[in-house]
């Protein structure tokens, strides 16, 4: 029998996703309209922000949300060497320098301690990312934020629905991104959330994603600005997603306890350390293993796509020269050792099953490096 590939990336999409955007269409309303509007009000009830705006992506979503806070060119901002390119590729694009700090071993998410002794007289933004489906404690980093005069960004990209200590990731601070891509717990395709405390900041962003002016069809140009907005479309296929979260929690931390629970006792692998302030809402099943790359060539025979983790920031060809040389000796390991299954809707108990044993059986063998 032919063994189907489990994929580390799949969209779950049913009829709810395409009778929403066959409404769409009938309704012939395809720029932002009613289901962007309905998916605003939903988003504003999960995550209690008083201000939301869509951009077309994570991505775009922090450079939109560096663009409104208007830094001075040129000042620093502290980003977790652990994280995906685009939280620095906006920092830069915005005119900033970033500033690397390593995270911590257990968590895989900057302290605030690390972010603290970072600061100099240049800084002027701390940028928290929640990762791995878990909150960083953005609560106190949003503190030290304010205390030292500093703007926070959070990056929430891949934590849609997820809390720390009762409050939604990406509104501690002075605004957050949460991204809707198709990797993501729910998506819209490609998209994001832009979620910002103080109005005057939601306002510079409604201005600068539509081209610095209040509404579409008007030619005064307050600002200058940039088209950043999203389609009807993409918001109907979010809203229908958005209804899909409670479900799509309760199936993957089922999954996540299966994968725990049948790799338990393994003595050369750690997992992720589950922060009890935070909710979990897994986005991977991240581990830790010396002999990451042969468990993963051993689940690729078996059809089975992992992911590694992040390369480090600190290495990244394209960040040499825009950034000072740092040491990130976790952000090393985390590269060096991760690994991630998959986790989504399409991977079926007896999925999680077959991949355990192939890593406990790979495990028991002689280490090929020995
Ligand atoms: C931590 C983090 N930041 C930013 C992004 C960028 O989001 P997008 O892919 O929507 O541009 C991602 C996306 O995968 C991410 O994981």
């Amino acid at each position: 029998m032919q063994i189907q590939r489990v994929q580390q990336v799949q969209p779950w999409i049913g009829r709810p996703e395409t009778e929403a955007i066959e409404a769409c269409l009938e309704r012939n309303w395809l720029t932002e309209g009613p289901a962007a509007a309905a998916f605003r009000q939903n988003l504003g009830q999960l995550t209690g922000s008083p201000h939301i705006s869509f951009a077309p992506n994570g991505t775009l979503g922090l450079f939109l949300a560096l663009l409104a806070l208007d830094l001075p060119r040129g000042s620093e901002i502290i980003i977790p060497g652990f994280t995906f390119m685009a939280s620095a590729s906006a920092a830069v694009f915005a005119g900033l320098k970033p500033v690397l700090i390593d995270v911590d071993p257990n968590t895989f998410a900057a302290r605030p301690e690390a972010f603290e002794r970072a600061i100099t007289s240049r800084t002027s933004a701390l940028m928290p990312v929640h990762i791995y489906g878990q909150a960083a404690n953005a609560a106190e980093i949003a503190q030290l934020g304010r205390r030292r005069g500093l703007a926070v960004i959070e990056d929430a990209a891949q934590a849609c629905g997820v809390r720390y200590r009762g409050q939604h990731a990406g509104t501690f601070g002075d605004v957050g991104v949460i991204s809707f891509f198709a990797d993501k717990s729910i998506t819209m395709g490609e998209g994001a959330v832009v979620m910002a405390r103080d109005p005057a900041l939601a306002r510079r962003i409604s201005l600068i994603r539509n081209q610095g002016r209040e509404s579409s069809g008007t030619f005064v140009h307050e600002m200058l600005g940039m088209n950043f907005r999203v389609t009807d479309l993409q918001c109907a296929l979010g809203n229908a997603q958005l209804a899909r979260l409670p479900q799509v929690r309760a199936d993957r931390l089922r999954r996540y306890n299966l994968y725990a629970e049948a790799l338990a006792g393994l003595p050369q692998m750690r997992l992720m350390r589950l922060d009890p302030n935070s909710d979990f809402i897994p986005f991977r099943f991240p581990l830790l293993c010396p002999r990451m790359p042969e468990l993963r060539e051993a689940l690729e025979n078996a059809s089975i796509q992992t992911r590694s983790m992040f390369y480090p920031l600190h290495r990244q060809p394209c960040l040499q020269g825009l950034i000072d040389a740092v040491d990130l000796p976790i952000c090393d390991t985390l590269f060096g050792e991760g690994l991630c299954l998959p986790i989504h809707q399409g991977v079926s108990d007896e999925d999680v099953r077959r991949t355990c044993s192939i890593i406990r059986h790979t495990l028991m063998q002689e280490s090929v490096a020995c």
